[in-house]
């Protein structure tokens, strides 16, 4: 349905109107290369006139933002407001019964809005951005959690904002957060990455648009994500602790946890687990903090750790046991 009729309707009738939030845009600077393509009718329902026609009615600050971002860049012969481009029209389709008149009292028919209003299939708004895009989201976007669940592009993406939200790490996990409530509530617990304090975006650990590697992780595997900024938690350790190499997942909440560490569980639990009496005793506390059947010094301040510091691996010749 888009820019199959493309180029028609940059012509000598682009008023002064257009022209002049582009040039305030550039600075004035750019020399506009909005060519004339004369004498054209066609049946296509493009407007005659692209953003002028749009802009006689939307002249409100939100729709003009658009001329602040990345998208109206008139030399950029790829962008929407590039010469020859459809303009307004380029994503948001067809515009001329919109546009055109409309009998008192009856509903003005819609165009593409990207939102609920319009009745517009995800799949078809996505597709105007696509047009442009394709390359840019990467066919993984197909196969991602996103697109299965029919989540748009203008749901994460602010396309008439100057800075786009969702694009800055400081504003990032917020726009996430509006559908991933639970992963927020994880990272407002006691220990966690500071997703929600500026410093870090969700997409340090999570490809943007879709892949086909578990929960949409950025690399390859869980512990390769991890390894990006926990470079020493990689190795090689002379005396490798098994589950680390594995998947750091078996002892941490990767959003954030209550246990210091944001750790799953506290030591000794975490520990034991995996790890039943041998070598030494290590039975549980009791509710009551107490030990059970069996008192142990292992045990003492419920700390694994005290001895086994050295719980991602050790270096040490004789590290075997994790203990130094
Ligand atoms: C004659 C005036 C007029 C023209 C010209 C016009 N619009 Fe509209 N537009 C409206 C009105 C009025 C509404 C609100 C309709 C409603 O609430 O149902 C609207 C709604 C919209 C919305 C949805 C806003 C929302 O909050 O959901 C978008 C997007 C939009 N127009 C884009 C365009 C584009 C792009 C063009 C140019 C192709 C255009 N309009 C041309 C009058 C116009
Ligand atoms: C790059 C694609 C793109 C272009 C170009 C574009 N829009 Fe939009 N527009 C959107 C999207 C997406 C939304 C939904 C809200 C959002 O994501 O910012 C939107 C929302 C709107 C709205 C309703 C909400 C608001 O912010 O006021 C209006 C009106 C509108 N656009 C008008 C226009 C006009 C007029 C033009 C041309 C001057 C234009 N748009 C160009 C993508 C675009
Ligand atoms: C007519 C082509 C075209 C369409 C349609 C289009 N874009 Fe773009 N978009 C571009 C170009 C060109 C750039 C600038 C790329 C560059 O500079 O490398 C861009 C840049 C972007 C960027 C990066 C912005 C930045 O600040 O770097 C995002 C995000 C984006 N577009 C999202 C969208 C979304 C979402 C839609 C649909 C609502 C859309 N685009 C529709 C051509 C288009
Ligand atoms: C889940 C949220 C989300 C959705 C949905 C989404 N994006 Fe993005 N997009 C991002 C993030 C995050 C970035 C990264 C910005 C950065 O790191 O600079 C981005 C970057 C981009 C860029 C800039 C170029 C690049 O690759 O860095 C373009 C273009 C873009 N997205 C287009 C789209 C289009 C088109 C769609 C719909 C098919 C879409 N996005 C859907 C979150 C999303
Ligand atoms: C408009 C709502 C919406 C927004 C905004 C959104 N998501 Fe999602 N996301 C979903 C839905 C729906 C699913 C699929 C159901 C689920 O797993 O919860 C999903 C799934 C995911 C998954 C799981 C993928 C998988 O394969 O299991 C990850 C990871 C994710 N989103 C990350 C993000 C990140 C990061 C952002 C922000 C850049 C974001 N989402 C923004 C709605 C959204
Ligand atoms: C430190 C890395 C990291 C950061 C930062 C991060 N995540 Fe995750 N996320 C993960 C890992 C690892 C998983 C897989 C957990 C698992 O398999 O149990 C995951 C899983 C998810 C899932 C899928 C949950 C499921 O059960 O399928 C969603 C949704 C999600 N994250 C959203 C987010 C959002 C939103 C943000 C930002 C607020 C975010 N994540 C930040 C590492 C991270
Ligand atoms: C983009 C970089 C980055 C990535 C990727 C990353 N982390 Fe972190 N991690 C941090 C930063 C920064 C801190 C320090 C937070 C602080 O001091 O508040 C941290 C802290 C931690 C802590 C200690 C928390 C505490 O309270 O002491 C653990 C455990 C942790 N990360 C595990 C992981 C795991 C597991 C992964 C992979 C799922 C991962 N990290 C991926 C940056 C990252
Ligand atoms: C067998 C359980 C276990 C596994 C698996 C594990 N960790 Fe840990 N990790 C711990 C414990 C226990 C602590 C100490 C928590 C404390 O400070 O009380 C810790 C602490 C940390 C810390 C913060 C203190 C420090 O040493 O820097 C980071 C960061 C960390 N782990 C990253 C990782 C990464 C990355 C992986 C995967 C490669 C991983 N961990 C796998 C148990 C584990
Ligand atoms: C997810 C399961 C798991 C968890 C949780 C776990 N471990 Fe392990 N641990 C293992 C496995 C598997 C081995 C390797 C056993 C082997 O090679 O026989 C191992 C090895 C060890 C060893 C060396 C034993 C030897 O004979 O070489 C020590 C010490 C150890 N773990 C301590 C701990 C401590 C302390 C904790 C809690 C912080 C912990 N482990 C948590 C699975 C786990
Ligand atoms: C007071 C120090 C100390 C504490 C506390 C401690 N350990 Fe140990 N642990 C050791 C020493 C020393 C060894 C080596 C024993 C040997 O070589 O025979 C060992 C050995 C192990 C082994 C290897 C068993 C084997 O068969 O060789 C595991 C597993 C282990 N400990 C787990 C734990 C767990 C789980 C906890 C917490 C519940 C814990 N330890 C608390 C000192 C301690």
């Amino acid at each position: 349905m888009k820019n199959a009729e493309p180029y028609r309707r940059i012509g000598s009738g682009m008023r002064a109107n257009i022209l002049k939030y582009l040039a305030v845009a550039l600075l004035a600077s750019a020399p506009l290369a909005l060519h004339a393509q004369s004498g054209e009718e066609t049946v296509s329902k493009y407007t005659r006139k692209g953003a002028d026609t749009c802009l006689s009615c939307h002249e409100d600050a939100a729709a003009l933002a658009i001329f602040a971002t990345a998208h109206a860049v008139p030399l950029d012969p790829r962008s929407p407001f590039g010469h020859g481009q459809l303009q307004c029209e380029a994503c948001h389709g067809p515009g001329d019964t919109h546009a055109g008149r409309v009998r008192r009292g009856a509903e003005r028919p819609p165009l593409i809005y990207f939102n609920e209003r319009d009745n517009t299939a995800v799949e078809v708004e996505n597709s105007m951005c696509m047009d442009c895009h394709a390359s840019d989201v990467g066919i993984g976007w197909h196969a991602g959690a996103h697109a299965f669940d029919e989540v748009s592009c203008a749901d994460c993406h602010q396309s008439h904002a100057r800075v786009d939200a969702v694009t800055q790490t400081s504003t990032q996990a917020e726009v996430c957060a509006a559908c991933h409530q639970l992963q927020k509530n994880e990272t407002l617990k006691a220990f966690a990455h500071p997703l929600f304090e500026e410093k870090m975006s969700c997409t340090a650990c999570h490809g943007m648009h879709g892949d086909t590697v578990a929960a949409q992780l950025a690399r390859v595997t869980l512990n390769d994500t991890c390894y990006q900024c926990h470079a020493d938690k990689r190795g090689p350790y002379l005396w490798e602790h098994a589950p680390v190499s594995e998947d750091c997942g078996l002892c941490h909440a990767p959003h954030g946890s209550n246990h210091p560490g944001m750790l799953t569980q506290r030591a000794p639990l975490l520990c034991q687990g995996c790890h039943s009496q041998d070598g030494h005793p290590s039975v549980a506390y009791e509710d009551d903090g107490l030990a059970s059947a069996m008192p142990s010094r292992y045990l003492l301040a419920q700390g694994c750790m005290n001895c086994h510091s050295q719980v991602h691996g050790s270096n040490h010749p004789s590290g075997t046991k994790l203990t130094r």
